[in-house]
Formats: C-alpha cells, structure tokens, sequence
C-alpha cells in the first residue's frame, strides 16, 4: 500500500522527466516546462454526464507529467515512461488531414486512427489533440520534443488517464505556439478527441474535473449547460486548511484488471440504451423533437411514462434519475460538511451503477463492498466507467492506512490471481484531493 499526501508533482520526479527531455533535446534544462494534468474521480454523477446530467468531480494528486521544449520546427518527437517507441510526427501532416476531416465530415479522423498511420499506438492521443485544436481553428507552428509518464500503476484504471494525457497534450501545444486557450475550450477540444477522434460517446466530466477542480472544493458540472461551479465546504476557524479538508481522505483500491471484459456490454452500448429510453420517453410525451437524452426528460414525464420501458431500459433511466437526486442532495451535504451523509450517497450511486446501469464486473464488485466493511469508509464505488479499473472511497483520515491494509489483505482472498498481477505494494493507494491542469 501506498500513503500519499506528498505534493504532486514531487521535485525529484520534475528532475527525472527535465533530464530525459535534456537527453532527448540537447537543449537546455532550464528551458523545460511542464504540463501537469491530474486523474480525477468523480463521488457522486456516474453515467450521466454523457446524458447532460449534473456531476461532481475532484482532482486527486497524481496523474499525467509531460516535460517539454517547443520545437524551432513543426516536428514532434515524444518517448513514454509506460510505452514503448517514440512518436515522430509532424503538426504540419496532421493539419492536412484535419483540415480533410473538417470538409468531409468525421469520417477522416477515422483514418488517423489507421494502424498503418501510427508509428506507435500511445502516439495516436497527440495525433488526436492536434486534430482537435487544428479543428477548431488553431494554426500551429511548432511541435514539441517531450516525454510523458503517469503516476506509476494507474494507468487504464479508471481514473481518467486518457482525458488526463488529452489535456496535458493540448496545454503543451498551445504554450508551446502561443495560444491562449480558456479551460471551457479546452473541455470542448478533449470532447473532440475523445467523441470524434476515438469514437467514445462519452460526456465531458473526466476533461471538465482535470480543467475546472480546485483543492478542496467538489466541482459541480451541469454536462447540459456546461455550467459549473466549486462548491466549498464550511471554513475551521484558523480559516487556512479547512477541518473538512484534513478530515477525509481518498482511497483508490485497484481490481487488477485493465483491459474491459469482453463479456461486459461496453460504454458506448449503455449510451445507446440511455438515448433510446430518452427517445420512447420524449414520444410518449409528445417532445420527440427534442433531442434524445434523458436530462430533456423532466421527472414528471419520466414517473408518468416510466412503464413504457423495457427492463433493461427503465433500469438506465432509473439510474440516470436517481443519481441526479444524489449529486443535488450530495452537493447540499458537503457544502455543510457532512462527509457521513455525503459518503452514504456514494455507496447508494455505487449500488445503483450495479443494478440499475448493470457495470461493473465480479472482482470490481468485491472490491466495492470490501471497501465498505473496511473500517473508517464513508462510502464507495466504481472509479470511472466501471468496467475494469479501480474503486474509490472516502475515508476518515485516520483510519485510512487501517482501511487500505483492510483491504489489500481481504481482495487478495477473494481475487488472489488478480492480486497477484498488481505490481508490489501498489494495490492499494490513499491519495489526497488535487488541483487543475497546468503548465509549470
Ligand atoms: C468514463 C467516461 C466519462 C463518464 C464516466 C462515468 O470516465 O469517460 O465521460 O461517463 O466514465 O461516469
């Protein structure tokens, strides 16, 4: 188990990522800059952010470190601390293609995604965030020289990493040729890379938390309206740390599993249902006009029509409305600072992404309710999309090196193959809230 309230990122690892781009360079560590972009979680909002419903979100203190120079030239060369091959590639190439894209419509940044197109398969998150700021409009001159790594063991664990290596990317190139580029801009360029460049349907809370979230604070984010704010919880006296702040602290529990089980119904099939429940609700009320998503679904309609469902359709839609009714009450129980109330709703939005949204998997599922018999948890559940990865849980600060030994021995009984695959003392991590993405 790892115990971490360190500073993210910690100057050693600045001094490590500065040399590999000095080597890489031969230019100057001063000259060396950094995109830092934090993995987020998100307590309370699963599964509806891609149906324009209200999330929260955090930041946690680790995530995706990319070290840089601009170029003089066009050329971007890149080297991975967890993947092999470099990325060699050209901003000008890409601008092409993107520009055919623009014209033909999307078909063209599927062409990208072409295996003989990439020179490594990692490298096609740069080729997406060029297309993406290209798209948009952005003339780009210089690439950069630059190597990425992750906070080690938590890549592909559902804590965001591809929206946190989108974004790095994004802020990278835009320091590097001048660009000034709001943090909604930036949330609206990583919707490209991942909806149009990768094809997932997803929402926008994972690139929004890493963008918007500030320490301390729930983020808050209306994925309709893109409305968000930060919601504080209640001030200590000494008005410096809040005692709310250092009450809790958050545990990422990993299942050993990284790749989506191909039994398990993927992501953008769970979209699907959600749209077509949205749709048979919106014709039985004489809306069909209205797009299909169920946040243009009011709770009336819903309740009035809700037998027109299949099964397996009212159950998404039962997840979608009743994890609305948790983030609203979540945000009125952590702006007053009660974390045992807050936590109770996490592990209900937990139970309900098993039974109603129907993610997860057997080991996932384990490791969600030996969290909650874990001593000091407030409340858990599946991190990210909940197919593979990790859990998440908030727990009292200090019970939480109690709760993670808890857990680590316990998972390992129940999943001792999978445990087995987590690299040595990295099952269990207890981490604390972060800030937003940044160039350093
Ligand atoms: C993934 C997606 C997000 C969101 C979550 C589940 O992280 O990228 O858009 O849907 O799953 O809440």
């Amino acid at each position: 188990m790892v115990g971490s309230n360190d500073i993210w990122p910690s100057q050693s690892m600045l001094d490590k990522v500065r040399q590999r781009v000095v080597e890489m360079s031969g230019r100057d560590g001063e000259e060396v800059r950094f995109a830092v972009s934090p993995y987020r979680i998100c307590p309370l909002g699963a599964h509806i952010d891609h149906q324009g419903g209200t999330v929260t979100a955090m930041t946690i203190n680790h995530g995706i470190l990319l070290g840089f120079v601009p170029s003089s030239d066009a050329q971007v060369y890149l080297q991975s601390g967890q993947f092999k091959g470099e990325v060699r590639i050209s901003v000008d190439e890409i601008q092409f293609l993107a520009h055919i894209a623009e014209s033909n419509g999307s078909d063209a940044a599927k062409d990208l995604s072409k295996p003989e197109l990439e020179e490594a398969k990692w490298g096609n998150y740069v080729r997406g965030a060029l297309y993406a700021l290209q798209k948009r409009g952005n003339h780009l001159k210089k690439g950069i020289t630059g190597f990425i790594c992750g906070s080690e063991g938590l890549d592909s664990s559902g804590l965001s990493s591809s929206a946190a290596v989108g974004v790095a990317y994004l802020l990278a190139f835009e320091n590097a040729n001048n660009l000034s580029i709001s943090p909604t801009e930036n949330i609206e360029y990583d919707r490209i890379i991942e909806n149009e460049y990768f094809g997932l349907k997803n929402g926008i809370l994972d690139q929004s938390a890493i963008l918007l979230s500030s320490r301390g604070c729930l983020t808050c984010i209306n994925c309709k309206t893109r409305e968000y704010k930060l919601i504080q919880p209640p001030k200590s006296k000494n008005h410096l740390k809040t005692e709310f702040e250092s009450a809790y602290k958050i545990i990422l529990a990993f299942s050993g599993l990284k790749q989506a089980l191909t039994t398990t119904p993927g992501y953008n099939l769970r979209v699907s249902e959600c749209q077509e429940a949205a749709r048979i609700l919106l014709k039985a009320s004489r809306n069909e006009q209205e797009e299909p998503i169920l946040s243009d679904v009011t709770q009336e309609v819903y309740e009035a029509h809700k037998n027109k469902l299949e099964t397996n359709l009212a159950k998404r839609a039962e997840h979608y409305f009743s994890e609305n009714k948790r983030v609203f009450k979540g945000l009125e129980e952590w702006a007053s600072g009660n974390i045992e109330e807050f936590g109770k709703l996490v592990t209900e939005s937990g139970l309900s992404s098993i039974q109603n949204y129907e993610c997860g998997c057997e080991p996932l599922i384990q490791l969600y309710e030996t969290l909650l018999k874990a001593p000091g948890v407030y409340g858990a559940r599946f991190s990210g999309a909940g197919f593979r990865g990790c859990c998440v849980a908030l727990v009292a600060a200090e019970r939480a090196e109690e709760a993670a030994t808890f857990v680590r021995v316990e998972y390992s009984k129940l999943q001792p193959d999978l445990a087995s695959h987590i690299k040595q003392g990295k099952a269990v991590l207890v981490c604390d809230a972060g800030d937003s993405a940044r160039i350093i």
